[in-house]
């Protein structure tokens, strides 16, 4: 028996209930399911429309449908369209006709859209807390290579010395906002109970919606029953930030697999998170990279999905709706699955020192040079071009910026000194960058960084 069957005269036909159920996929917010209906029971039963031992019969039920799932006992029948029909067609089975009043007043519209926000508030500092050890991992990191030097790049070209956990940590603080992120849109969630809503037009019994929003944790009930039922917001901020999150780990995984190949050397991966060619013996693949760089054009798509599903939805609810759940599902188990061999991976990572600082070129100088003339009082637009003609200088003869003498320099401008030389000293120029936020004031981001760590508060 389906639920909805009554002014039917014929079943669904079998290749339609294949594409309209969603058990496959919805079973996973059985728990979550459990708890709305537990809480509309007891909100019936406050607005007197079930009697107080009927609530009763009803938690005692769900409860034992909740125990069947968690057991992994439950039983599907095939009547079972999704989640919602499964637990309700159970309930049924284990406490008889009373189970027929506990989807009174309700539709699976306010249930499903209550369900998907429960299930989201869980999952969120699920998420947080995984991206939290990987965080620490590149802190960690951080820590030890305060003195390592390495090139750092714009538009991949070199430009200026760098400390490698300056490197590291600008990967960290990208994590860090989506981690706020992501906290922020949990926090708004909570101002949007669904329940009670009805189909669409509300519910007609008597129920405090503010109380019921509060026994399942949230703030307040949402303002508008319609645009309870349609929304998906939450659904697509998750997307979004797991699209960010994914594009950080790419980006992360790309920095990693350059530095990783022989012609820069300036990482090594463990054996444990590299793998080897099947034909070609001297090879170490990065593959947990590439598959992070991979995923995210995954996650991205599932933003995109979802997007392009609620862009033409006429008003209240919409069957296309239920198109959210396996992105959603899928893009929370994609980055559920990569954050902790990345954490791994970053733990057992060796930076190679030596080779990030016999890749430092004079070159990436330059802007200490123009900054030297600065001192000296030239100003800065005319510094640059000197400084530039000193770069060509140094091509044409062949040498290093250091090597040009200081008649050389002359012959440039009378405002270089003997003190020129002094200007080519790569951790100098990383120390003189001591601004807030600078490489050269690294250890106080450090501090930051653990600050940021040990202040974060899990959600629930
Ligand atoms: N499985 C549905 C979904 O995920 C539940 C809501 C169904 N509502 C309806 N009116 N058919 O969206």
């Amino acid at each position: 028996m389906t639920l909805w069957g009554g002014a039917f005269s014929q079943p669904t036909d079998d290749a339609v209930r294949r594409l309209n159920d969603s058990l496959r996929f919805d079973w996973r917010l059985y728990e979550v399911d459990i708890t709305g209906s537990m809480a509309w029971a007891e909100a019936l039963a406050d607005a007197g429309v079930i009697t107080a031992a009927e609530r009763d019969a009803l938690l005692g039920g769900l409860e034992r449908v909740r125990a069947e799932f968690a057991a992994g006992q439950f039983v599907p029948a095939p009547t079972d369209e999704d989640i919602h029909t499964a637990v309700e067609r159970r309930l049924g089975e284990i406490v008889g006709p009373v189970a027929g009043k506990l989807h009174t007043g309700r539709s699976r519209n306010d249930q499903v859209a209550t369900d998907v926000l429960l299930w989201l508030l869980d999952a969120v500092p699920r998420l947080t807390d995984l991206m939290a050890d990987l965080m620490a991992a590149l802190l960690e990191k951080a820590v030890a290579h305060t003195g390592t030097l390495m090139p750092g790049t714009t538009h991949f070209q070199p430009a200026q010395p760098l400390t490698a956990a300056h490197w590291l940590l600008s990967h960290f603080w990208a994590l860090a906002r989506d981690s706020e992120r992501l906290e922020h849109f949990a926090e708004a969630w909570r101002d949007k109970c669904p329940l009670g809503s009805g189909a669409l037009a509300g519910t007609p019994y008597p129920i405090d919606r503010q109380r019921l929003a509060e026994r399942l944790g949230f703030r307040a009930p949402a303002p508008n029953s319609l645009d309870a039922v349609a929304d998906r917001d939450h659904v697509a901020e998750y997307l979004f930030a797991a699209a960010l999150i994914g594009a950080h780990l790419s980006r992360l995984s790309e920095d990693l697999i350059v530095f990783a190949n022989p012609a820069f050397g300036f990482v090594r991966l463990d054996e444990r998170y590299s793998t080897g060619s099947s034909l070609m013996p001297q090879k170490r693949n990065p593959d947990p990279l590439e598959l992070a760089r991979g995923k995210a054009g995954r996650l991205v798509g599932h933003l995109a999905g979802l997007l392009t599903t609620l862009k033409g939805l006429p008003a209240g609810y919409n069957k296309d709706l239920q198109e959210d759940k396996e992105p959603l599902f899928d893009a929370h188990d994609t980055l559920i699955t990569l954050l902790p061999p990345l954490t791994g991976l970053i733990g057992a990572l060796t930076l190679v020192p030596e080779r990030m600082r016999a890749a430092l070129d004079e070159g990436m100088l330059a802007t200490d040079l123009a900054d030297y003339l600065v001192s000296r009082g030239v100003p800065f637009r005319q510094a640059h071009g000197l400084a530039g003609r000193a770069v060509r200088l140094a091509e044409q003869k062949g040498v290093s910026l250091s090597a040009l003498t200081l008649d050389d320099y002359r012959t440039l401008s009378d405002a270089f000194g003997p003190d020129v030389a002094q200007v080519f000293d790569f951790d100098a120029a990383v120390a003189r960058r001591a601004v807030f936020g600078g490489t050269g004031e690294v250890a106080g981001q450090i501090e930051r960084a653990r600050a940021w760590l040990s202040g974060r508060k899990p959600l629930s």
